[in-house]
């Protein structure tokens, strides 16, 4: 297994896998690895002859400094995860001066009006920075597919559209969500949770099963308001948004027609920490 942290040698190793014919897996990551990353880059092992896995705490992404600032980091815990999965993976683990140069600012994007929604709305900036990298990653890396976690879902869409717009080579694979066994969405912030905070955290995988059962009896202002009045029963828990929308566009609906799919989205935060969690509703 090779951990590289210069975009030359990077580049480089990836030549020779083209020229022997290998195809290129790849799985960005911001690192603090938990099973819901493993479960990407063990389907990427699956799909491809070679993975590469980049660790990168993208710091156009983030609106909240303190955020960045507190964003668990450990590479050498993360070595040894991948190291006990496969000698087929390569880590990139750049510096921000390797990707940024002197220049840490993001690109604009249009991604079709999918950025204006739900964490567009909260994260002011943080698809251009979600774009920024996750392009810039794939000129260094120029994988045959890249994986990416239905966890973050509007993510997966607008990497999506980032591909079909900028007419990108690459196959996006979205993956199923993993999680804790409260039914908690693994996530790397998790790990600043309390055990108390990460119990009551469960409660939100709660609510968004009761709303799938109930789409389509109720309408999404019925479940909006019954969402609400359950996380005021919730000392530790502040939602931020909840939303059911279309699954392609992610425009907010209101109510259930034949042969449209949609998902259910929570925003919430415990003490400092904010979580997100989805939910497909067909
Ligand atoms: P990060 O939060 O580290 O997540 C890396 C990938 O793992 C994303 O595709 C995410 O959706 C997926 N993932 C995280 N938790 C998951 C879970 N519980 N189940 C399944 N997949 C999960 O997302 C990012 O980093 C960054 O925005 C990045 C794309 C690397 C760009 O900086």
């Amino acid at each position: 297994m090779q951990i590289l942290k210069e975009k030359q040698s990077l580049k480089k190793q990836i030549q020779a896998y083209k020229q022997a014919g290998l195809s290129v897996g790849f799985v960005p990551t911001m690192g603090a690895l938990h099973q819901g990353h493993i479960s990407l880059i063990q389907k990427a092992l699956s799909l491809c002859d070679k993975v590469v896995v980049s660790i990168f705490v993208n710091p156009t992404q983030f609106d909240n400094p303190d955020d960045l600032e507190k964003y668990p980091r450990n590479l050498e815990e993360d070595v040894q995860r991948i190291k006990a999965l496969s000698d087929e993976v390569i880590i990139f683990s750049p510096a921000a001066n390797e990707i940024y140069g002197n220049n840490v600012v993001s690109e604009e994007f249009s991604f079709d009006g999918l950025e204006h929604q739900m964490e567009g709305r909260f994260r002011k900036g943080h698809f251009n920075g979600v774009g920024t990298i996750v392009k810039k990653l794939f000129e260094m890396v120029q994988p045959d597919k890249a994986f990416f976690g239905e966890k973050d879902y509007q993510q997966l869409q607008i990497i999506k559209k980032l591909v079909e717009k900028h007419h990108l080579e690459v196959e996006i694979i979205g993956c199923p969500i993993d999680r804790e066994i409260s039914g908690l969405a693994r996530s790397s912030r998790n790990e600043r949770l309390t055990p108390d905070q990460r119990q009551s955290a469960s409660v939100i995988y709660q609510i968004l099963k009761q709303v799938k059962d109930d789409f389509g009896t109720k309408s999404a202002s019925d479940l909006t308001a019954w969402v609400m009045e359950r996380f005021r029963q919730e000392p530790t828990l502040e939602l931020e948004y909840f939303e059911i929308a279309n699954a392609d566009t992610l425009r907010p609906v209101q109510e259930k027609k034949e042969g449209e799919k949609y998902r259910a989205f929570i925003a919430a935060y415990s003490g400092d920490i904010r979580l997100i969690d989805n939910i497909a509703l067909n």
